[in-house]
């Protein structure tokens, strides 16, 4: 489907399950068209049905985004379609738990290029033409785990401490444009990020409470709509990441090795 209608348009990577699926909801009930992307193409297919009854314009593409090549092709096309992006959702990521010596390259490559370089991409080349038109929403998707080292899952939160950096420093340069980029730092939420980070024997997933994958979209939802710079979700992960502040950096990183240990 090539023609999408007249009102804005939204961009979520990661729109297959979890957050991605849930903030796609909340922008169809808004009337927002959708460019929605995901590796597995039957639920692409399922959600693109379900959210078209709103009588919205829903686009999908299925891509592997731990292939930043095919984020480019992703930009290409829809250039090429004429098709602007007035809001984009950088939510597609995963974790791997594990001690970094025993974590497999390609699997820690494929992280970090979906985590940080596909990210990257789409928000230099949607930001710059969002400022070329005075207006955009971009929202990048952290972490609690932006906050600190995270040892166990060190390669994910490391790369969620880039989201979250380079989120703010690009939200300060566009200052002025009409661009505003949001960092959404959810805490242990209730989706498939679990089964495929292998995290659901650690401390932080059987004794911190859960948020529902429907909660932490909304709250992001609000942030981006507010044009906030960035939000974490939960009073319990707001005090804990404020709390790193103020503490020794050893002993955050002794905390941090405690909950994610699996
Ligand atoms: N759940 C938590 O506790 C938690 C906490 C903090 C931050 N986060 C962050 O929240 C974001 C959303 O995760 P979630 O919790 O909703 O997890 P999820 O249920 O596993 O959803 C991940 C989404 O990303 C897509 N995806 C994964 N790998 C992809 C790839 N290589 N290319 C394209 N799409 C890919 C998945 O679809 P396909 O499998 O169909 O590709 C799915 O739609 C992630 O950035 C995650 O790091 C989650």
């Amino acid at each position: 489907m090539a023609q999408l209608n007249q009102s804005q348009t939204a961009l979520i990577t990661g729109a297959s399950g979890g957050i991605g699926l849930e903030l796609a909801r909340l922008f169809a009930r808004r009337k927002f068209n959708l460019v929605l992307v995901a590796r597995t193409q039957e639920k692409l297919e399922e959600i693109t049905r379900e959210l078209s009854a709103s009588g919205i314009s829903v686009l999908s593409y299925t891509r592997d985004l731990s292939n930043p090549a095919n984020a480019e092709d992703i930009y290409n096309d829809l250039r090429s379609l004429g098709i602007e992006i007035d809001y984009l959702v950088n939510n597609a990521g995963f974790g791997i738990s594990g001690t970094e010596t025993d974590i497999p390259w390609d699997r820690e490559l494929q992280m970090l290029s979906l985590n940080m370089l596909t990210l990257t991409y789409f928000t230099k080349m949607f930001a710059s033409d969002m400022a070329s038109r005075g207006f955009g929403r971009i929202m990048n998707v952290g972490s609690t785990g932006s906050f600190q080292p995270g040892p166990y899952m060190a390669g994910y939160c490391a790369s969620k401490a880039y989201v979250l950096h380079f989120s703010e420093a690009v939200n300060r340069e566009l200052k002025g444009t009409g661009v505003i980029v949001t960092t959404l730092c959810p805490g242990v939420t209730d989706t498939g990020f679990h089964v495929t980070a292998q995290t659901e024997s650690s401390t932080m997933f059987t004794k911190l409470s859960h948020a529902s994958a429907r909660e932490v979209a909304e709250y992001g939802f609000g942030l981006m709509m507010k044009g906030k710079s960035y939000g974490v979700h939960g009073l319990f992960n707001k005090l804990m990441v404020f709390s790193v502040r103020f503490s020794p950096r050893n002993l955050v990183t002794q905390i941090a090795a405690g909950l994610l240990k699996s």
